[in-house]
């Protein structure tokens, strides 16, 4: 049974400036809620309470103030601060001491998802579990080939000309063996360690699955992806019928 998870909300935000000038995205409303409570909700509703919140320095305080214990949203949070900008996969390395020799769960904080993953997070043993989505414009996402049984051959983290419309989102379920791995990345081009080298170790290993999500996801990284999240997360609040395209 998995029941911690890691939020990992630091970043510059840079694509969301000037929004992002004097606070951090993962601070910034999406409809009605400060954006970070939509993880935190798909985690607890996923069954996962124990959550690791990685912030950068800058806010690190405003997410303590917000978010406190964790009680009010009912998950018990513990926090760490990753110093630099490093990237997704450089602050996923600080989570070790706290996830120990488990299965876990991560996910990003600007990814708003309708459903919880409760079956598939509750099922998994081992190796790493993707979740995919089909949408309109791939390049700004990692995307994934797929062979024909299925399976994830490869993923390429934001290509110029995607080979599918297949986007990886910021969920991703690991076993333990995600630390030794990220011990062994090297820098990528835009000068961060990149979850998608993570996940292309575990293809290597042929321990990765992945599956598709039929319901509302949106990452809300740009103005444009910011907007369609806000309007999937006043959908989902007024129980409406959605409109998600991106
Ligand atoms: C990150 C990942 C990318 C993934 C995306 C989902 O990109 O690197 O593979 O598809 O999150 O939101 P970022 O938005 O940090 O550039």
């Amino acid at each position: 049974m998995i029941k911690k998870g890691v939020i990992l909300a630091g970043g510059t935000g840079s694509r969301l400036a000037p929004m992002t000038k004097v606070t951090n995205k993962h601070l910034l409303p999406v409809y009605n809620k400060p954006m970070i409570y939509y993880p935190i909700e798909t985690l607890k509703k996923s069954g996962i309470t124990e959550l690791l919140v990685i912030t950068g320095t800058e806010s690190a305080g405003d997410f303590m103030k917000l978010l406190g214990s964790g009680d009010e949203l009912g998950v018990h949070i513990t926090f760490r601060v990753q110093e630099g900008t490093a990237g997704i996969a450089d602050a996923l390395k600080l989570a070790e001491n706290f996830i120990g020799d488990e299965n876990f769960v991560v996910i990003l904080g600007d990814n708003i998802y309708e459903n919880n993953f409760e079956e598939e997070i509750q099922s998994f043993t081992k190796g790493a579990h993707i979740f995919l989505k089909e949408v309109f414009y791939a390049e700004r996402f990692g995307v994934a080939t797929l062979n024909n049984k299925n399976e994830v051959m490869k993923i390429v983290e934001k290509p110029k000309n995607p080979e599918t419309n297949f986007a990886v989102t910021g969920l991703y379920i690991y076993d333990s063996s995600v630390f030794a791995k990220l011990k062994k990345l090297n820098v990528s081009e835009r000068g961060e360690y990149e979850i998608t080298d993570v996940n292309q170790m575990y293809i290597n290993e042929n321990t990765m699955t992945a599956s598709f999500i039929q319901n509302g996801w949106n990452d809300a990284g740009t103005h444009e992806s910011l907007f369609y999240a806000s309007k999937l997360a006043r959908d989902m609040a007024l129980g409406k019928k959605k409109t998600n395209k991106q």
